[in-house]
């Protein structure tokens, strides 16, 4: 599917339950690459008539806005440089190499930091009543989001709105347990197991490890986004609760770049990172492509069946 097509069949899907009239929606992005990604459809779903209001933080890094919608800010205590190191310890850290285990709790120690620093973000959107009284006000019939900071959940369960989710992946599998799409610990590679879905007898236990591991890894991860929503929605919540009720999960992946397997009906596949933006892939990348398959990286012919099919 080309990339201008997925584009145009993310706003069909979105657009469906309104096609007489236009709907109001409430947009809930991430900063950076996410917002890329996410500005296209938004900008789509205005063009086809659909009222939208896309929430962002007073402070954030820059988010390209157009005519085209509507941006309402809210107050947040932050200052831009909180964010920014935050941010740089995060990156500081992918680049810094460490053995195993080390690497893993590093990388899991930066990601809480950087989770609970842009969480704050979401901690200062519900201390601002204006603004969610003004939302509440609204009428808005449903909230598109980018899920991964948990804020566009939390918001839509305070709200009682459905909401849609337009995402890479979450961590733990949580996209795939959430949604109980079937997950056989023997075939389905584990995320940071580098393991393929042709496993021997002890690269499945080693993923079944990582399995029980993924039990509870992101009630840490999240753990900050736990205690808001209890708060806000007044009773104990767990991740599951707080994404499982998605009405649609438009998942920016392709088939071949996971591994094949079960999802459920109301989980797409859109590929691409960046659509619409399809400019022609350069000739050093088939070349580099080219190079991998055959030379430094000795793959052995089944490798490269497998990375194939
Ligand atoms: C939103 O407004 C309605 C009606 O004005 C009210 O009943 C409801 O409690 C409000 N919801 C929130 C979350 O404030």
């Amino acid at each position: 599917m080309s990339l201008r097509l997925s584009c145009a069949w993310i706003s069909i899907l979105l657009i469906l339950p309104g096609l007489s009239h236009g709907g109001k929606l409430l947009v809930v992005p991430m900063v950076g690459s996410h917002w890329l990604s996410m500005q296209e459809v938004v900008e789509k779903l205005s063009q086809r008539g659909h009222e939208v209001v896309v929430l962002v933080p007073e402070v954030s890094w820059q988010m390209e806005t157009t005519q085209a919608y509507k941006v309402v800010t809210y107050p947040v205590r932050q200052t831009l440089e909180e964010l920014d190191n935050a941010f740089r310890e995060y990156v500081t850290m992918h680049l810094t190499q460490k053995p195993f285990p080390l690497n893993a709790l590093a990388m899991y120690k930066a990601s809480v930091h950087v989770f609970s620093t842009f969480f704050g973000q979401c901690k200062d959107l519900f201390r601002s009543q204006e603004t969610l009284r003004f939302l509440n006000q609204s009428g808005f019939d449903a909230i598109l989001t980018d899920p991964f900071f948990m804020c566009g959940a939390i918001l839509a369960h305070h709200l009682s709105l459905p909401f849609v989710f337009f995402m890479r992946g979450f961590p733990c599998n949580l996209h795939f347990s959430a949604s109980q799409s079937p997950s056989p610990l023997s075939y389905i590679p584990r995320l940071f197991s580098f393991n393929s879905d042709r496993m021997t007898f002890f690269q499945r236990v080693e993923n079944t490890l990582i399995s029980l591991l993924e039990l509870d890894y992101c009630n840490g991860l999240f753990g900050q986004a736990l205690e808001l929503s209890s708060e806000v929605l007044q009773r104990d919540v767990s991740l599951t609760d707080l994404v499982s009720p998605a009405a649609i999960w438009i998942l920016r992946f392709d088939f071949v770049f996971e591994y094949v397997r079960p999802v459920m009906p109301n989980m797409v596949f859109v590929g691409g990172i960046n659509c619409a933006k399809e400019k022609p892939l350069p000739k050093i990348s088939f070349m580099l492509f080219d190079r991998l398959m055959k030379g430094p990286l000795n793959l052995t012919n089944k490798a490269k069946n497998n990375a194939i099919t």
